[in-house]
C-alpha cells in the first residue's frame, strides 16, 4: 500500500472513530475534516505524484473519506439537536398563562350602536374617502364661496397635483356622493372620521367620528325626521328619553335644527353635566335644501328628504362620561380596557 493510501486509512479510522459528546467536540471535528483548510485538502495535492494507473483509485478513496466524515457529521448533529429539545424540561404540571382578552374601542362601540339602532328601521352603510375633494365637502352642500367654514383655520389642505384637496370636514361630503351614485329611496347611515384643524384640548380635537344620516323619497316631511330621531334617541338612551328641537343653520339643510336630548343623568331635572338646563346637545339636522338634491341630479319637486349628523366621541362622551376628548385617541390601555360591551 502507497504512502498516500495508509494516509487515508488512518485518516478514515480517526473519522470513524472520534468520540463526539458534544457541540464543541463536534465543531472540532467539523474543522479538522470539513473546514476550509481541513486536513484532505493535502492528499488532494498529493495525488498529482500518484503513478497515472493508480489516480482513479486513490482520488475514489479520498473522495470516500470526505464523504465518510460528512455522514459523521450529519448523524452527530442530528443526534445533539435532539437530545437539546430533550433537555428543556417541559413542566406539562405548570398552570397555563392567561390570554388577556381585549376590549374594543368606546369609538367602534358606539359607532356599533348606532349602526346597529338605524339598520333596525331599514338603513344601510355607506362610506366615502377621507381625502376629499372641495364639491363633495362643500361646494355641493350648498356652501357659499366666502362661507367661513372654508377657511384655512378649520380645513386642513391637501396638495394633490392640480386639484386642491382637503381632509373631509365632516361626513355630510359622503351623503353627496351616496345621492351622486345612486336613485331615491335612499336610506343610509355614513360613519366615519373627519378632521378640522383646531388646538387639541379636553374639549377639541383635529380628528374625530360622525355618522352622517340620509333619507330621501317622495313625501319625506320634517314629522319622518322628528320621529326618527326619537326613535334614535330612544334606543340610545332609554326609553325615557325626550328631545326637543331648536332651529338653527346649515347650509345644506332648510329647515334646520339642532337636537338636545333630556339629561341623560338627571332625567331633566337639573345637574352639573347638563349645567341645569335638563337637556343635551346631540346632533344637527334638517330637510336636504333643494340646491344641495338639485346639485346631485335629484328632482326636488319629485323628491324630498332630510339628513342628520352626529359626532360619536360626543355620544360616548354621554354614554361613558368621559369628557376629555383626548382619551379616545391616546391608546392608553387602562382606559380602553375599560369598556366591555356587546357590540
Ligand atoms: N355636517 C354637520 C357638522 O359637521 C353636521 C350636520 C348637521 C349634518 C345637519 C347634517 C345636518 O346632515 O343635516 O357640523
Amino acid at each position: 500500500m502507497s504512502d498516500i493510501q495508509n494516509k487515508i486509512e488512518q485518516l478514515l479510522n480517526e473519522v470513524n472513530t472520534t468520540p463526539i459528546q458534544d457541540a464543541s467536540a463536534l465543531e472540532t471535528f467539523r474543522i479538522k475534516f470539513l473546514g476550509s483548510k481541513n486536513c484532505l485538502k493535502p492528499l488532494f495535492t498529493e495525488l498529482k505524484n500518484v503513478p497515472n494507473e493508480d489516480k482513479k483509485k486513490v482520488g475514489l478513496q479520498i473522495n470516500e473519506l470526505k464523504n465518510a466524515a460528512q455522514t459523521v457529521f450529519d448523524k452527530f448533529k442530528d443526534q445533539l439537536s435532539n437530545e437539546t429539545v430533550d433537555k428543556e424540561e417541559i413542566d406539562f404540571s405548570r398552570p397555563g398563562e392567561p390570554n388577556t382578552i381585549g376590549a374594543r374601542h368606546p369609538i367602534s362601540v358606539i359607532r356599533k350602536e348606532i349602526i346597529s339602532i338605524f339598520e333596525r328601521i331599514g338603513y344601510g352603510v355607506s362610506e366615502g374617502p377621507e381625502v376629499e375633494d372641495d364639491w363633495h365637502n362643500f361646494s355641493a352642500l350648498n356652501f357659499p364661496e366666502e362661507h367661513p367654514a372654508r377657511d384655512m383655520q378649520d380645513t386642513f389642505f391637501v396638495e394633490a397635483g392640480d386639484e386642491e384637496m382637503a381632509l373631509r370636514t365632516h361626513t355630510s361630503s359622503v351623503q353627496v356622493r351616496v345621492m351622486e351614485n345612486s336613485k331615491p329611496p335612499i336610506r343610509t347611515i355614513s360613519p366615519g372620521r373627519v378632521y378640522r384643524n383646531e388646538a387639541i384640548s379636553a374639549r377639541a380635537h383635529c380628528f374625530f367620528h360622525q355618522v352622517e344620516g340620509l333619507f330621501i323619497d317622495k313625501d319625506v316631511s320634517f314629522a319622518d325626521l322628528k320621529q326618527t330621531i326619537l326613535f334614535f334617541a330612544q334606543e340610545m338612551f332609554g326609553k325615557k328619553t325626550q328631545i326637543r328641537l331648536r332651529p338653527s343653520y346649515f347650509p345644506f339643510t332648510e329647515p334646520s335644527a339642532e337636537v338636545d336630548v333630556s339629561c341623560t343623568i338627571c332625567s331633566g331635572k337639573g345637574c352639573n353635566v347638563c349645567k341645569y338646563t335638563g337637556w343635551l346637545e346631540i346632533l344637527g339636522c334638517g330637510m336636504i335644501d333643494p340646491n344641495v338634491l338639485e346639485a346631485a341630479n335629484i328632482d326636488p319637486k319629485e323628491y324630498s328628504g332630510f339628513a342628520f349628523g352626529m359626532g360619536i366621541e360626543r355620544i360616548a362622551q354621554l354614554k361613558f362620561r368621559v369628557n376629555d376628548l383626548r382619551l379616545y385617541s391616546e391608546n392608553d390601555v387602562r382606559f380602553l380596557k375599560q369598556f366591555k360591551s356587546a357590540f
